[in-house]
């Protein structure tokens, strides 16, 4: 049995040798906290809790044994024959051999720890006005079931199971059968209109969908199935199996395509139920397609072993969770955060995991989240920037949120997107707990820097910082010459290779792609794309992409998908999407485009044609609404469109017109548009 080779499956032990503000400045290119020099290494000396600073150097200079040692703590079904395999850069292996399943450290050992009647989930909607809790032992039964239906329809170890389902508990035991099973798992937002869901249906070739009959969003109901067979349609690919979930007391009722749809009480009605299949740690557990780049595909897959063994350790020494608690990220199982942090990291721990269905705003009201918090007696929570500043338009007192008794919570973390200082101040004031940023992305799949509760951190780390490199994360700030910037100068963020366990092991059927991206750039390192600031304590500061990636609501976008949508449109030729600032969600995409010469149609008309194609080309999430028709676009002699420059433009920052413009003349009329959709207002004139 699994449980029972814990802790005895470590390869020989071996000797220890230790040893022993913000955005604004990214004009200024130097940051006011602490410019010192340093060595030129990664230790860090001031503010470093003893055990974090050894946890570490340990994971720094013999990350082997570090790793081994965490990687214990769960269950595998065979012991690795090597911890590391760097030989093939940058695609590193950890646990080479070895062989575990995600569903059984997640699920399963509980049951057999006899925690069966713990509650794994609460499914709190107030969109439905439901809450359910389903304990251990039934999350093992349903997801067992599911599992031995997926099988019955031909899936097996290896085959990829499309899932594009609302926040309701079936997702996850959709997510926990795909693994019980080997297989591999792509979620869906159901935020994406349906060509993009048809784009991953095509690229990742799923032999069975699973879904639901409806989502609920406040102001209507999102009818997944219609979407989802128009995007199967769009794709060409026909899987062999759609399992369907009708959800109760929802108006919404399916129409089923007879020999491939079956429902979900369909695939549950028997009294099969599967094992857990085990997986060499190295083999995917999921893909999950993200954005960055071009508009292709880009599938961020995810290794199995390392990833459970990263986010053990993330709940108990970066969250300092332990088993039986109640735990809380107010995400969407679509994005990265809700597989590691509704799903797998919460249930590894053995914590009870909440999965909301509604808004932190207007679902009803804007006491919400202290409502569950509350109701559950959540005692860590996970959100977005964007989720408190929601709140505090609407609640800036918290008259709503303080009828709650929130006296269960220890903190807030924050993640997805930057936090501004205001935002911060106003939590902590209001929700009397330390509001905690950390930064990470969906390719490294948990924190790369963080406030690690667990590791003894203060817990008022400095204003803007997204905490210091978690154990694991060797992580530099390149100059313009690709060395380590001065300690407060401003540079690129980049991971010295080998990067820890649980991070990306390759795109999905793209692995030059995986290569050239993030390896080509700066060698010996990964690139996050993602430009900041290390002060002399290690804190750092994340500013800004350096790619085409905008960050709307915490979600992640690129302006390139939304072009290709506008240029769509038969009367636009040329099309330039840059992210621009709003007070509540962070940024929002803002769209300029030049006219076809045969163009007769009004701007306006066009304006309206080109927002609702966005919304069905990309989707709803996007929240694309402004746009503007100019003249002509900035470009280089090489064709190139300047889009940063627009960008900087609409940020009311000064813009010098590079040497390579092609015609200068033509930021005259983009300072204008950006001024009619109210941006640029208070700027000189590019030069
Ligand atoms: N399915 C279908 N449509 C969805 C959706 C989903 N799961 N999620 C969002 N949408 C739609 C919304 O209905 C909205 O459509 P509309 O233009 O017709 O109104 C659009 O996508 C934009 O949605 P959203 O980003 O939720 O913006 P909003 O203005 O409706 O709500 C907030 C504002 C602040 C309440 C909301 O953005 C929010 O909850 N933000 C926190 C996000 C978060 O947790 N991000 C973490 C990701 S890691
Ligand atoms: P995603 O892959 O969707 O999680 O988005 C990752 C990107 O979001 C990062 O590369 C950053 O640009 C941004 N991001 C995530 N967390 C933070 C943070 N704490 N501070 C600033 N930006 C962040």
């Amino acid at each position: 049995m699994l449980g029972s080779a814990r802790r005895c499956l470590l390869p020989k032990q071996r000797t220890f040798l230790g040893v022993g503000h913000f955005r604004g400045l990214w004009q200024s290119q130097r940051c006011s906290h602490g410019a010192s020099s340093h060595e030129g290494n990664h230790l860090f000396n001031a503010q470093a809790a003893p055990t974090y600073k050894d946890a570490y150097e340990r994971s720094i200079l013999d990350p082997e044994q570090f790793w081994a040692e965490e990687a214990e703590k769960i269950s595998w079904m065979k012991p690795w024959s090597r911890v590391l395999d760097h030989t093939n850069p940058p695609f590193t292996k950890w646990f080479v051999g070895g062989e575990t399943n995600a569903c059984y450290n997640a699920v399963d050992r509980h049951v057999a720890d006899g925690h069966g009647q713990r509650a794994a989930l609460i499914h709190d909607s107030p969109v439905t006005s439901t809450q359910r809790s389903i304990t251990y032992a039934e999350l093992q039964q349903q997801v067992s079931k599911l599992a031995a239906a997926l099988s019955s329809y031909g899936v097996k170890k290896g085959d990829n199971v499309l899932i594009y389902m609302p926040m309701i508990p079936e997702a996850v035991v959709a997510m926990l059968a795909v693994v019980r099973l080997g297989a591999v798992h792509s979620l869906v937002f159901g935020g994406f209109a349906a060509r993009e869901l048809s784009v991953r249906i095509r690229h990742a070739e799923p032999k069975v969908i699973i879904s639901a009959s409806c989502g609920v969003e406040p102001t209507r109901l999102i009818r997944y199935k219609p979407l989802l067979d128009q995007a199967i349609t769009m794709s060409g690919i026909e899987p062999k199996r759609c399992i369907i979930y009708q959800r109760p007391g929802l108006p919404e009722v399916v129409t089923m395509k007879p020999d491939r749809d079956v429902s979900w009480d369909e695939a549950m009605d028997s009294d099969r139920s599967h094992d857990c299949v085990p997986v060499e740690a190295n083999q995917a557990m999921y893909i999950l397609y993200t954005s960055g780049t071009t508009g292709d595909p880009k599938g961020i897959q995810r290794p199995t072993g390392g990833h459970l063994v990263a986010l053990s350790w993330v709940m108990k020494n970066i969250y300092a969770m332990k088993s039986g608690e109640k735990w809380w990220a107010a995400s969407d199982l679509g994005w990265v955060v809700g597989h590691s942090f509704i799903c797998y990291g919460p249930l590894l721990a053995g914590l009870t995991t909440v999965v909301y269905e509604g808004k932190p705003v207007g679902t009803p009201d804007a006491g919400q989240f202290f409502r569950v918090i509350q109701d559950h007696g959540v005692q860590g929570f996970s959100t977005a920037p964007t989720a408190l500043r929601a709140i505090r338009r609407e609640d800036p007192e918290l008259e709503l949120g303080r009828k709650y008794d929130t006296s269960s919570l220890r903190f807030v973390f924050l993640a997805g997107e930057h936090c501004d200082y205001e935002t911060r101040y106003w939590a902590e004031n209001k929700i009397k707990v330390p509001v905690l940023d950390h930064w990470w992305q969906t390719e490294t799949g948990h924190p790369i820097t963080s406030t690690c509760v667990g590791l003894g951190h203060s817990l008022s780390p400095p204003r803007d910082a997204s905490g210091v490199p978690v154990p694991g994360y060797n992580v530099k700030v390149l100059n313009a010459d690709k060395v380590e910037a001065e300690r407060g100068t401003l540079g690129r963020i980049v991971i010295k290779l080998p990067l820890p366990p649980g991070t990306m092991s390759t795109l999905y059927r793209a692995d030059d792609r995986f290569s050239s991206i993030y390896f080509n750039d700066y060698p010996g390192f990964y690139d996050s794309m993602d430009a900041g600031i290390m002060d002399a304590d290690g804190q750092l500061y994340v500013m800004s992409r350096d790619d085409d990636v905008i960050n709307v609501a915490g979600h992640r976008l690129s302006t390139s998908a939304l072009e290709e949508a506008l240029l769509e449109h038969s009367c636009i030729s040329e099309a330039a999407v840059v992210g621009v600032p709003d007070e509540m969600k962070g940024e929002l995409p803002l769209g300029l485009y030049v006219t076809t010469k045969a163009n007769t149609k009004p701007e306006e008309e066009i304006n309206k044609e080109a927002v609702q194609l966005v919304r069905e080309l990309v989707g709803p999430v996007a929240a694309f609404r402004l746009i503007c028709g100019v003249e002509a676009l900035p470009k280089t002699r090489s064709g190139k469109i300047a889009r940063k420059s627009i960008a900087d433009l609409a940020r009311g920052k000064s813009v010098v017109i590079p040497p390579t413009i092609e015609d200068p003349s033509v930021y005259v009329g983009i300072k204008k548009a950006l001024q009619q959709l109210g941006y640029a207002l208070n700027v000189a004139d590019p030069e």
